[in-house]
């Protein structure tokens, strides 16, 4: 957190006015970091689907994206169920003043029958409560087992011993606490003008399906991709930017005909992993973590998250991406709510006809839904690739992946005299034209070279390119790779070339 800040990654919002809980800001390098992700998903989920996979229909897989409005129609809300169902219960301690997820909670209790006057000890799965609980339970019970908290009559407790409490009894009764953020339009600001700030970009496609299939040429199978701002109100904003109120998502929601849609589930769980481990996230800190039938939604017939192991979350892991089985629950509801037909008429199926044609077939498609957080996204790269080496002068470094790196690469000349500022000047603004798309080119003529290195590795920039006296007689420059240290030495009219193929990777 200390080098975000320091580096202009990520700052608190309003922090001069001592913050709002559950928002962040993003500095100079974080606005680009996020941008490149967001760029890389649109890349690689829209324009050039699944790296130009195949499908399991044998097909290129088709996806159009689209833009849809924070503020939508009250009554899309009750259709996707939030304004009624999209509570989290909540319990809180008064004695250490936390507040906990209720389902999220859980209690050591004998593994044979009643525990007496004993307390039932309860503890935050992966927290460090889980290990000191069960310590102090073995020792009370022997042999223990794990309920959860919500199978705990509220009469009882009395008897719990919060997951970070001294003293019995400590625990609130759950209650309700709806996270959508509400507004008014309109100047009146009356009940009659109540409107919502979405949770979730997912509902925006679902309400304009209709429209793109009537006014473009998709057929399904194909996805709907939509990028943008969710807010939700949540009760326990922590972690950093992990649980924010204020939030970025990429959400592609995939319409494909029922009988292929295990199929399709199974195509895009398995991209969708693949996709972060390219982002840089290739080690063991990645998992894919497949929800048991019994937690799923009564509409879902898979789900899965995609999962990455936090500084604070270790050892658990924390949710990246959700990837699921929606069924045709969303367009059914909103036909339902709308009164409007939102069916499908597939040309492709049906019966044969006599003249060779198919009778075609009508139906609610099913969608698989890939709902990626940006933000968690840019922490958990932030995360993987910070790296601290007590060899290098700036003792710690980010080793971004050259596709997310905000600078793309630095330019010096090794002094800041004797013609090098010059050529330094005309390579910097050559490559500033080429790649200032994906992100900055640095250039500074200050301080000693291995300073200039230093902030580049803070900041994840992959290579520098360095212009000294030998690129006057030569026309060569030093290339210095962030990772290694190492430097090799280039023609100065091949470092576009160079630069482009280093980014590729
Ligand atoms: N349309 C489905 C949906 O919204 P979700 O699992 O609630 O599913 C998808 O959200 C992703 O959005 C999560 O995997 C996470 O990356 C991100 N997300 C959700 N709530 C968030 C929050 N409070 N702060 C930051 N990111 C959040």
């Amino acid at each position: 957190m200390a080098l975000c800040k320091r580096r202009g990654f990520i700052y608190q919002a309003s922090e001069i006015y001592g913050g709002i809980n559950g928002f962040w800001d993003y500095g100079p390098l974080g606005a680009q970091l996020k941008k490149n992700l967001r760029d890389a998903w649109w890349q690689d989920m829209i324009l050039n689907p699944c790296w130009g996979r195949k499908g399991p229909n044998g097909e290129p897989v088709r996806c159009v994206p689209v833009e849809t409005r924070i503020v939508q129609h009250p009554k899309v809300w009750n259709a996707s169920g939030h304004v009624g169902g999209f509570n989290d219960p909540m319990v809180d301690c008064k004695e250490t003043k936390q507040r906990y997820r209720y389902d999220h909670v859980l209690v050591y209790v004998p593994e044979s029958g009643d525990p007496g006057d004993k307390p039932l000890f309860a503890y935050i799965k992966d927290a460090p409560s889980e290990t000191r609980q069960k310590k102090k339970a073995e020792k009370a019970f022997g042999a223990v087992k794990t309920i959860s908290l919500t199978e705990v009559p509220t009469a009882n407790f009395a008897k719990v011993l919060g997951p970070d409490a001294e003293k019995v009894g400590s625990l609130t009764e759950p209650r309700q606490f709806n996270l959508m953020f509400k507004t008014y339009v309109g100047a009146t600001a009356s009940e009659d003008d109540v409107a919502y700030l979405r949770p979730e970009t997912a509902q925006g496609v679902f309400v304009q399906f209709k429209n793109v299939v009537d006014t473009t040429r998709v057929k399904v199978p194909f996805g709907i991709g939509n990028t943008g701002t969710s807010f939700r109100n949540e009760v326990t904003p922590r972690n950093f930017t992990f649980r924010s109120r204020e939030f970025e998502q990429a959400e592609l929601e995939f319409f494909c005909h029922p009988d292929e849609s295990m199929a399709w589930y199974e195509f895009w769980r398995n991209f969708r992993m693949e996709w972060w481990q390219s982002m840089g996230l290739a080690g063991d800190n990645l998992r894919i973590y497949e929800t048991p039938k019994k937690d799923l939604a009564h509409y879902s017939m898979a789900g899965s998250d995609v999962e990455y192991r936090f500084p604070f979350t270790a050892p658990g892991f924390g949710e990246l991406e959700g990837i699921a089985h929606r069924g045709n629950f969303d367009l059914t509801q909103h036909q339902e709510h709308s009164k409007v037909k939102l069916d499908y008429f597939d040309t492709d199926r049906g019966e044969t006809l006599p003249n060779g044609a198919k009778k075609g077939e009508r139906y609610l498609p099913h969608c698989i839904e890939p709902a990626a957080g940006l933000d968690r996204g840019v922490l958990a790269i932030l995360c993987e690739a910070y790296t601290v080496d007590p060899s290098r002068p700036s003792n710690e470094f980010l080793k971004l992946s050259p596709r997310v790196a905000p600078i793309k690469a630095g330019v010096f000349p090794l002094v800041n005299k004797d013609g090098m500022p010059e050529v330094a000047e005309k390579l910097h603004a050559e490559l500033s034209k080429r790649f200032g798309l994906q992100g900055w080119i640095e250039t500074d003529a200050k301080q000693a070279i291995g300073k200039r290195y230093a902030r580049m590795d803070e900041a994840g920039c992959p290579w520098c390119f360095t212009v000294d006296g030998d690129t006057l007689t030569q026309q060569t420059v030093t290339a210095r790779n962030r990772d290694t240290g190492g430097q090799e030495r280039i023609s100065l009219d091949k470092v576009p070339e160079f630069l482009a193929g280093k980014l590729a990777t």
